[in-house]
């Protein structure tokens, strides 16, 4: 039985001006009016932001960035911090996305130290893992993980006010519509809440909140949403458009 709330946060990427973003949060926030138990999350581009965090602000849509820097302020041109997120309204900040792995020469020591930032300064982090199809196809799935998840996560104090989400996002499933089967979502979100387990104890393990992201789409949330340690979904794709990120939270 699980006692988590489900998480169903949408990622913008690299997409909207502030005006297409005020839009589509304004739709969303109308049709998601109805929901209940569940946590919604969005994560515009930076500068979109605080106009969205106006138009949510009385709903139960929650904020998110997509990156942070760990230093508060200084000569850092292009970065953006913790304080600043907060005071544009973010509640949550995703780190480690494989595409900043991939294209913006993230590591796990960087991650882990966005990690920590975001935590102390009161975000909730959002981790990303996930492998490459090569890593699956020579059997490296789960060292991958617990690597990405130990290093990751290394040295973070998790309390009553300080909570973490994991996404695992397959990487040969982000945009692809490939999506991993059930069976493997499954087996490896238990082999991620086990690795929570040494790290944090059981009683974070069992609550911090595992989703999974990977062309997830209005036709196969409810199959995913069934399975005991999915709590949820992080969207690309399916989330920029109101009515089928709508339906994934109607799942
Ligand atoms: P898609 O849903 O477009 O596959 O993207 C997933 C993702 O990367 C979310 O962070």
């Amino acid at each position: 039985m699980k006692n988590r709330v489900p998480l169903i946060a949408g990622n913008w990427k690299m997409f909207k001006t502030i005006s297409e973003a005020a839009d589509t949060a304004k739709q969303l926030a109308n049709l998601v009016s109805d929901v209940e138990d569940i946590d919604i999350m969005i994560a515009p581009p930076f500068t979109a932001l605080a106009a969205v965090s106006e138009i949510i602000r009385d709903t139960r849509i929650d904020l998110g960035a997509q990156n942070l820097f760990w230093e508060k302020e200084g000569a850092f041109t292009g970065e953006i911090s913790a304080p600043m997120l907060i005071a544009a309204g973010c509640q949550y900040v995703i780190i480690g996305h494989s595409e900043r792995r991939q294209y913006f020469g993230e590591t796990d020591e960087t991650v882990n130290q966005r990690i920590k930032t975001a935590s102390t300064a009161g975000l909730i982090p959002i981790l990303c893992v996930g492998e490459t199809e090569t890593q699956r196809d020579d059997q490296k799935t789960f060292s991958v993980l617990d690597k990405q998840v130990t290093k990751g996560l290394e040295s973070l104090i998790l309390d009553e006010h300080h909570s973490l989400v994991i996404a695992y996002e397959p990487v040969w499933a982000i945009g692809t519509g490939k999506t991993a089967s059930p069976d493997q979502v499954q087996e490896v979100h238990a082999f991620l809440r086990d690795l929570l387990e040494k790290q944090f104890g059981n009683m974070h393990a069992n609550a911090t909140r595992i989703l999974y992201g990977g062309s997830v789409k209005p036709d196969n949330a409810s199959e995913l949403m069934a399975l005991p340690d999915i709590d949820g979904a992080l969207v690309g794709g399916a989330s920029l458009k109101p009515d089928s990120f709508a339906r994934i939270i109607h799942f």
